[in-house]
């Protein structure tokens, strides 16, 4: 791609009867600078009115007209929502829930995913579309169905988990022994007994849950397989579906592994608390979509003025479209499109924010941002194709949380690793380093091209996964581990013989107990006596604050090789360890016991990159408020780094760009960057990559 993606979801078949209507729909996409629209999401019924009989007509002089007018189209396959002709015929294609309750038809996404009738009802309907638009010259790429998730627990959706079972373990007996079915008399005989977990059945025993989980992100991938095998019969294009903010109901992970590209619905809600929360928040998910197969992803939606599903909809002031739209691209998409161009009349989304309302003018406010934004994205169309370096990475595996979440741990009130992932996150951003997101697999595959990677509360270590820790450690790598990792296996048994799990030697501690503490409870971390004893250089010295609150839980450890750099303060454990550090290796690691105030993260991550001497993306510290990203083109040996700025704060704040040689892509790097601005800067490299560990 030469240029940003601009545009957004667009659903011409709801005003058929208005020619009048999707002429100026054209009109108003040029003026406001928008190149690309998603066609056929919701379609099905228009499309194919009656079984087997597609009438494409409409779509096809929809996409030519389009063509002509410079406006390039990613085509979806319906999917997510099915005609009714079809579930009247097959009531199979319907879900059931976890209580066993048919759905009936309503709504959309309550589709089975194992159901052959609605796999071939599907693939049939996709073959058609690939065969008719896969080569037309205004496509681009393929949008599989809508925001999968969601889970079908029929006797069909039965078999297959029986099956997917066997396959995982071979026999019953081993089934038994990894879920450990002797705990309250569960032992199995055989596989054909094992039903998915309900609220009026089997729910409590841990591995059978992470196991459905497991099954129903390969089930639904295997569906996407499907319709992408479809498409493939009739086109070579690029295919993407659209994922969600922190959707816990598929390992993402796991489930891109066969898109080419990676996107993502982001509906942020701003002005809830200091924007900048917001910022880093929705940020940090951004990083999530790029990190997913470490390449440029695209926002699929986001809203251009206010939605109708939060509980407030709140409208955007003056400038922050354009802030929101290119912060998805300054953390590597590589568009930022819109849900969507024109509000319904009726049903459930006729009050959504679009780019055309029901007025229909072309001078409103939210145009004229729309236009602000697509002008922004056509100086930036260079970034298209460059990619994020990190030095960072913060370690998130869907299989951890599940289980962690599913434990009937040391507290069911609430873990809080949201609130502690951004926490670290932020620490990274105040300091001006881009970071990557890792969970176990490809962490596994290439921890080595980080220099530093946080392990906040990674509860459940896949078999083998110590070792690369060990070995990233080992090469030089700094690891920051917190408390409650490396606590039991895939299958949720707990490790034996000592804990966080194969790396006792590497960090130098073992956790011995952990307290939950109530939320109303908090205890400090402060200086240790004996600072730092557990590193391999005497006169390395460490230099953080004195006293962090911390909270939620607190794990007693004992020593065997770190040094104590914070003590507790309070309780009965008043004096034992909190911080820890230990050399091993060429490298260095960081044991925090409790869950601490966001200040001490920053402050340890400050402190390391000062002894290491890792650089910030800009030297010294950001303003409040100033956020800075970068992305990266290498070519022949020819690097050009781009430095991306955005002000998230409260006033007009100055670019630390002092002494830089660089190109300004917007024309105002030099001056007072405002509320929600954007400047971007492209400075000359030496063509060298980033240290990698050796
Ligand atoms: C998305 C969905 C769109 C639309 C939008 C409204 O989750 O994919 O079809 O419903 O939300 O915000």
């Amino acid at each position: 791609m030469n240029r940003l993606l601009h545009g957004g979801d667009y659903n011409p078949e709801q005003w058929l009867d208005r020619p009048d209507i999707l002429e100026q729909d054209i009109r108003i996409l040029k003026k406001t600078g928008c190149n690309t629209v998603t066609l056929g999401v919701f379609s099905w019924s228009a499309l194919e009115p009656e079984e087997g009989v597609f009438d494409f007509s409409c779509l096809e002089k929809m996409i030519d007209r389009l063509y002509g007018n410079g406006i390039q189209v990613i085509l979806a396959t319906p999917s997510g929502a099915r005609p009714k002709w079809l579930s009247d015929a097959w009531s199979e294609v319907l879900r059931t829930d976890a209580a066993r309750v048919k759905q009936l038809y309503g709504t959309r996404h309550n589709h089975c995913y194992t159901s052959p009738v609605y796999r071939e009802k599907t693939a049939r309907i996709d073959r058609e579309l690939a065969r008719r638009f896969g080569r037309h010259p205004a496509v681009i790429m393929w949008h599989i169905s809508n925001e999968f998730g969601g889970e079908c627990h029929c006797p069909l959706c039965q078999e297959a988990f029986r099956k997917w079972l066997r396959t995982r373990y071979g026999s019953i007996e081993e089934l038994n022994r990894r879920w450990w079915t002797a705990f309250w008399s569960h032992i199995y005989q055989d596989f054909d007994q094992i039903e998915s977990p309900s609220p009026i059945g089997e729910n409590m025993l841990h591995a059978l849950n992470l196991d459905w989980k497991r099954f129903v992100t390969d089930q639904s991938a295997d569906f996407m397989r499907h319709e992408i095998r479809a498409i493939r019969t009739g086109s070579d294009l690029p295919v993407t579906t659209n994922l969600m903010y922190y959707f816990q109901g598929l390992d993402y992970f796991t489930f891109v592994r066969d898109l080419d590209i990676v996107s993502w619905d982001s509906y942020p809600t701003w002005h809830k608390e200091d924007v900048l929360e917001t910022a880093r928040d929705n940020g940090l998910w951004h990083d999530m979509m790029r990190s997913l197969k470490r390449q440029p992803f695209l926002l699929m939606e986001s809203c251009p003025s206010s939605t109708n599903w939060q509980g407030v909809s709140k409208l955007k002031p003056p400038g922050l479209l354009e802030a929101q739209s290119i912060q998805a691209v300054a953390h590597g998409a590589d568009g930022a499109m819109y849900f969507q161009i024109r509000q319904s009349r009726g049903a459930s989304e006729k009050f959504h924010g679009a780019v055309i309302d029901h007025y229909g003018g072309e001078d409103t406010r939210v145009i004229r941002e729309v236009t602000a934004t697509g002008k922004m994205l056509e100086k930036l169309a260079e970034l298209a194709g460059t990619v994020t370096e990190s030095r960072v990475a913060i370690l998130y595996d869907w299989n951890s949380l599940w289980a962690m979440e599913d434990s009937q741990g040391p507290r069911n009130d609430g873990l809080h690793y949201r609130e502690l992932l951004l926490d670290i996150y932020h620490a990274c951003r105040d300091l001006a380093l881009d970071v990557d997101l890792a969970d176990e697999g490809i962490a596994g595959e290439d921890l080595l091209q980080y220099q530093i990677v946080f392990m906040p509360t990674l509860y459940q270590f896949r078999s083998g996964f110590a070792g690369k820790v060990r070995d990233f450690v080992n090469h030089g790598g700094i690891l920051i581990t917190t408390c409650w990792s490396g606590i039991a296996d895939e299958t949720d048994l707990c490790y034996l013989g000592g804990t966080p799990h194969d790396l006792t030697d590497v960090l130098g501690v073992r956790s011995m107990e952990i307290d939950g503490l109530y939320d109303h409870e908090e205890n400090r971390m402060v200086p240790a006596a004996d600072k730092a004893a557990g590193l391999r250089d005497p006169d390395d010295e460490i230099r953080i604050g004195s006293s962090y609150r911390c909270r939620y839980l607190c794990d007693l450890v004992s020593l065997c090789g770190a040094g104590t750099v914070l003590v507790y303060d309070d309780g009965f454990y008043r004096e034992m360890p909190a911080l820890t550090v230990h050399s091993f290796g060429e490298g260095e690691a960081w044991y925090v016991a409790s869950h601490a105030q966001r200040s001490l993260y920053r402050d340890l991550l400050a402190d390391i990159m000062r002894r290491h001497d890792i650089p910030g993306l800009v030297a010294g510290e950001l303003p409040h408020g100033l956020e800075v990203t970068s992305r990266v083109r290498r070519e022949d040996n020819r690097e050009e780094r781009y430095l991306i700025f955005q002000n998230f704060g409260k006033e007009s704040l100055t670019i630390p760009l002092q002494g830089k040689e660089y190109e300004d892509l917007a024309g105002n790097a030099a001056k007072p960057l405002p509320v929600y601005g954007t400047a971007v800067v492209r400075i000359p490299g030496n063509g060298k990559s980033r240290r990698r560990l050796s």
